[in-house]
């Protein structure tokens, strides 16, 4: 079970941290963050726990960054959780991570509620069991009238599956006349895949000292700013999440131009 967890309203932000968060409020905020969220697994060897008391750390750390990406005014966060190819660890660890969303939600789901946070989720539905997405489809029931962050979840994803299944839809479409290839363009394309009609991540970041994308949004990042950190998700925290906007406040975009 979670540890007691204090209701947000209840958790103060240091003053430090406050006036941080004035300062990068300053200037642009990134609309869309993505995460993947790297190094649960190696946060947990090296205090000799089991893999999955670095799950239950990282899950943590979800709640904490939810609460200041609300704060910042960030649009969209997505949320590597899980992906298609996560399924080859051993049964124990996925069976852990399968519970995962019961465990945050449980616990986390009134806060969400009150904080007016959106849960969203993009993945493969039908691999997942059925009370993983009994608790994920409940969450997004709750909050589907909430505007204000969305917190989606990369569950059971994969990016290559994402654009082939996308091509066999457009295929699918042609066939019923539905598109032209005069209508299919890199817009049209997009809303054949899992993020359709929303943003591509203005800012991605990936902890835990790994610098690939691990099949994550490779579509969807083409222009994104990236962000790499050799701190384990576990110990990631609100400091880190502003060095990162930081960062990205200080980078030019260009997208191809001058
Ligand atoms: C990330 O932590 C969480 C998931 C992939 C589900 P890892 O479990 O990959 O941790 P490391 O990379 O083994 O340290
Ligand atoms: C990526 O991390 C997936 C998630 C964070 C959910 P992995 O730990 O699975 O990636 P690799 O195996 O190191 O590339
Ligand atoms: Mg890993």
């Amino acid at each position: 079970m979670l540890d007691k967890m204090k209701p947000w309203k209840n958790t103060k932000n240091s003053s430090v941290l406050r006036d941080k968060i004035e300062v990068i409020k300053e200037q642009s905020i990134p609309a869309h963050v993505a995460i993947i969220m790297d190094g649960n697994g190696r946060w947990a060897k090296k205090r000799a726990l089991p893999r999955i008391a670095g799950h239950h750390e990282g899950m943590k750390v979800v709640r904490k960054i939810t609460k200041l990406a609300n704060q910042l005014g960030i649009k969209r966060l997505t949320l590597y959780a899980f992906s298609t190819e996560n399924w080859k660890r051993p049964k124990t660890e996925v069976d852990y991570l399968m519970k995962l969303p019961e465990e945050f939600l449980g616990t986390f789901l009134p806060e969400l509620v009150e904080e007016n946070v959106r849960v969203e989720m993009m993945g493969y539905k039908e691999s997942l069991p059925s009370h993983t997405l009994k608790a994920i489809e409940r969450a997004m029931n709750a909050t589907k009238e909430n505007n204000g962050l969305v917190l989606n979840f990369a569950l059971n994803y994969g990016s290559r599956a994402e654009i082939v299944d996308g091509v066999k839809r457009v295929l699918d479409d042609y066939k019923r006349g539905i598109i032209s290839e005069e209508m299919l363009n890199e817009d049209s394309f997009s809303t054949y895949l899992m993020t359709k009609n929303t943003p591509d991540p203005d800012l991605l970041i990936r902890t835990s000292g790994e610098i690939r994308l691990s099949n994550f949004m490779l579509w969807q990042l083409a222009y994104t700013e990236f962000w790499f950190t050799d701190v384990l998700w576990p110990d990631f925290n609100e400091n880190h999440l502003l060095e990162a906007i930081e960062v990205y406040q200080n980078r030019q975009r260009r997208f191809g131009g001058v």
